[in-house]
């Protein structure tokens, strides 16, 4: 048979870097496998989410009597019964959730980690086979080891994140995570069900040429956020001008092609709502440590988001991202607030 060792799977992968830590326990790895399988399971279901009417979607019951689940709650649950069953993690928050949960079986009060996630983002976009995705941050607990986690375990800055990632369930579905060694991308093959090591070593180019934002909320942005922007769309820019506006509205997407291809992106507080849409804890930090490793920026407006010392589990913040020396620009109007 002609096995073609020139892939490395999610797995393999996680080990490998192991083996430079000779006293590593392999938690963390355990942690990002499990996350992996979610993500697997979750794939399966979106996939298939033009089928729920074709399938009987009769009310909430489907044609086998069974209960059909929105596919945030589906992703929820497969995000906690993963993470709870797995050995690596003491407890988790979700955007879905109202609360944290602590799991306080034996085998997970010995569990150094916690995670934090919003199992399904962009999910307004399912009903429009647009991309859509989860996000995931892990932090090392605060409490002992041994006793039940508690809030202060969640209410961490993100600067403390060991690691975050993402899943786009797009063209491909693709799981990228970074910790503080680099950004790696796997893409799912599914002719043999495992992630695939497919961008290595992931680096968020200096500059680009596309930002997002939406544009629906223009006169609601304070007057440096739509001088910024006005100037994205000028063509006299001294650095390559004017910019192309991309903006799905699932963040995932939107980040990941800026983190590839370079960019910025921005979800601004508006007259309406100063803080914005985002999740400082399941959306912000994620990706503000994931495009800080990668070399880019992320803030939120003032200060770096991951040094933003959160209060509740569900604060929301205005949130800026991308590109080192598009972020740089911004901030040059930002200054002015
Ligand atoms: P979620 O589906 O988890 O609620 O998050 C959607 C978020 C984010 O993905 C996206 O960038 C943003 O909402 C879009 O919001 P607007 O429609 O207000 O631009
Ligand atoms: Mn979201
Ligand atoms: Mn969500």
């Amino acid at each position: 048979m002609n096995v073609n060792r020139t892939i490395q799977t999610l797995d393999e992968f996680t080990i490998q870097q192991l083996r430079d830590f000779p006293n590593a326990t392999g938690e963390l790895s355990n942690l990002l496998r499990n996350i992996g399988l979610a993500a697997k399971r979750i794939n399966t279901e979106v996939n298939k989410a033009g089928l729920v009417d074709i399938l009987g979607d009769a009310g909430n019951i489907n044609v086998q009597g069974e209960e059909v689940k929105k596919l945030d709650v589906y992703a929820n649950d497969q995000m906690v019964r993963v993470l709870q069953h797995g050995i690596s993690c003491a407890g988790i928050a979700s955007e879905e959730l109202d609360d944290f949960v602590a799991f306080d079986d034996e085998k997970s009060v010995k569990s150094k980690y916690v995670c934090l996630f919003d199992p399904l983002d962009g999910s307004s976009n399912i009903d429009v086979n647009v991309s859509i995705g989860t996000i995931f941050s892990v932090y090392p607990r605060v409490t002992p080891v041994g006793t039940v986690v508690t809030k202060e375990d969640f209410l961490q800055p993100g600067i403390k994140q060991v690691a975050a990632g993402y899943i786009v369930y797009g063209s491909s579905t693709m799981m990228v995570y970074a910790t503080r060694r680099g950004v790696n991308g796997f893409t799912l093959d599914p002719s043999i069900g495992e992630f695939t090591m497919s961008h290595p070593d992931i680096k968020c180019p200096e500059t680009g040429k596309m930002y997002s934002v939406n544009h629906g909320n223009f006169f609601e942005y304070s007057k440096p956020v739509q001088q910024y922007i006005t100037a994205c769309q000028k063509k006299d820019k001294t650095n390559g001008g004017p910019y192309t506006q991309r903006y799905i509205g699932s963040m995932v997407s939107d980040v990941h092609r800026n983190l590839i291809r370079g960019g910025i992106f921005l979800y601004p507080g508006t007259t309406s709502k100063p803080k914005g849409k985002l999740r400082l804890l399941y959306e912000s930090n994620p990706f503000a440590f994931i495009v800080t490793v990668a070399g880019g920026k992320a803030t939120n407006g003032k200060i770096p988001i991951l040094d933003v010392v959160p209060t509740e589990l569900h604060e929301r913040t205005p949130f800026f991202v991308g590109s080192i020396r598009m972020m740089e620009e911004l901030e040059t109007y930002l200054q002015n607030t």
